[in-house]
């Protein structure tokens, strides 16, 4: 056994094991079938901004080989899938005319799914934003989020009979700061203002897209993605704990707060910059906090804060995270981050249920005679998976954990050099290769419904 009865018997019947990928990380084909340029074509294509020059041209090839894909799915026995869609498929200008290839696409990708009993769970915004907006404004543009709505309440009544479970946006940190401060992700940007009018604009386009749910009968249930980190002061001092306090905003209060307190953390101006007087208009922050029927939570690592006046760069914050053990991405693993992290989201913010929507890590994998002894996720996964447990154990509710990632994939600024699939890919061949991670999990899932049942 992976684990012990008792343990399994900690999560609910019908909880939910999956795996996550998103559109551009795995699909490839990037201009068939009317496909129209999204911001991360423009951004891998730009000289220096993604490893090695690569791109998502091709990726997995997953728009051709997504048959086969959900085979291997099946026959490791996940029957939850969280994927994403690409928004310039179905709208190649961003709205106006749909393209009907792009929706047949999805529409036998789903089937797909369905016919081996596999559920998804459709994330409607990961990353790819129609490059024909971006030439409008993209985020920063208030009209992006109403184009958002649009393409939204579209897939809401052309799936909405088949798809149950969907997400607005995965990870609106990295949209605002990754694409707009930082520069590390598309569109590219480093400016301040210009970060706090798309983190607006994107919480104002997942509001928009729930009320256009609410509207609609065919449908399931609706929520939204964030990355959080679990952040600890070094001390009980003060000037740790205001580190703390600064950091936990930057990480996580930044978009839980307006999510469901209907406002901005008071660091908000500080750590991004203050909104332009007619940004935050009178119904808007009713609108971003509307109700929803999950939290979709991604967790990758935690951090450690002390305060340091000769931190001035970071406000007097400085990083103090033990490295001692860390992912191939250079990420600290701190399993208890992840269980700590559940229990405070559902002591200080809400009470709807969680879904744990990503978790994993990169490992440099090496694959020897069509094996890949990946036993440093394996550990990964086991602990965080214990942590889950933690979790339900103190009463918080959890409904499902979508492991990054199925297979390996293009990650980002990172290329292809950062592997956090359970399944190896060959990408001179797109020979896939179970790890031996994906017959861990295997068992682990065998075994949840040999107890449950
Ligand atoms: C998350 C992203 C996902 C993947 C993982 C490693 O931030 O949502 O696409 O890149 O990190």
């Amino acid at each position: 056994m992976e684990f012990e009865t008792t343990f399994y018997q900690k999560f609910p019947k019908d909880f939910r094991w999956g795996t996550a990928t998103a559109a551009y990380q795995i699909e490839g084909a990037v201009s068939e079938d009317g496909r129209g340029p999204s911001i991360w074509d423009t951004f891998s294509h730009t000289p220096g901004k993604t490893l090695h020059a690569e791109n998502g041209d091709v990726a997995c090839d997953h728009y051709h080989r997504f048959d086969q894909d959900f085979d291997l799915l099946l026959s490791l026995g996940i029957t939850d899938y969280r994927l994403s869609t690409a928004w310039s498929r179905i709208y190649p200008q961003g709205h106006g005319r749909s393209n009907p290839q792009g929706v047949a696409f999805y529409d036998r990708l789903i089937d797909a799914l369905l016919e081996r009993g596999i559920t998804p769970a459709v994330t409607l915004y990961h990353w790819d934003l129609p490059e024909a907006l971006e030439a409008s404004g993209g985020w920063r543009s208030r009209d992006t989020a109403f184009y958002f709505r649009d393409y939204a309440a579209f897939m809401f009544q052309k799936y909405g009979d088949r798809v149950k479970l969907w997400i607005t946006h995965n990870e609106p940190w990295c949209t605002t700061f990754l694409g707009h401060l930082m520069g590390e992700h598309a569109p590219g940007l480093r400016d301040a203002k210009m970060a706090r009018a798309a983190g607006h604009h994107v919480l104002l386009s997942h509001g928009l897209a729930v009320d256009a749910f609410r509207g609609l009968s065919n449908v399931g249930e609706i929520g939204i993605t964030l990355n959080l980190n679990t952040v600890y002061a070094n001390s009980d001092s003060d000037a740790d704990q205001g580190a703390q306090d600064w950091a936990d905003t930057m990480s996580n209060r930044i978009f839980l707060d307006p999510l469901f307190k209907g406002q901005y953390a008071a660091l908000t101006d500080a750590i991004v910059a203050p909104a332009d007087p007619d940004l935050i208009r009178s119904d808007d922050m009713a609108v971003i906090s509307r109700p929803i029927d999950f939290l979709g939570v991604n967790y990758y690592s935690y951090s450690v804060v002390a305060g340091d006046p000769a931190a001035i760069t970071t406000a007097g914050v400085r990083d103090v995270t033990p490295h001692d053990e860390v992912t191939d991405m250079n990420w600290p693993v701190k399993a208890a981050g992840l269980s700590d992290l559940l229990q405070r989201i559902a002591r200080d913010y809400t009470s709807i249920p969680l879904m744990v929507t990503e978790n994993g890590a990169a490992y440099a994998d090496r694959k020897i005679e069509d094996r890949v002894a990946d036993a440093d996720r394996v550990s990964y996964l086991r602990r965080h998976i214990e942590a889950l447990a933690v979790a339900l154990d103190a009463g918080v509710d959890l409904r499902g954990y979508y492991l990054w990632s199925f297979m390996d994939n293009f990650e980002w600024a990172f290329g292809y050099s950062k592997r956090f699939g359970i399944v190896y890919l060959d990408y001179e061949t797109q020979r896939r290769i179970p790890k031996d991670s994906a017959y861990w999990y295997r068992n682990l899932i065998r075994e949840f419904h040999q107890v449950q049942s």
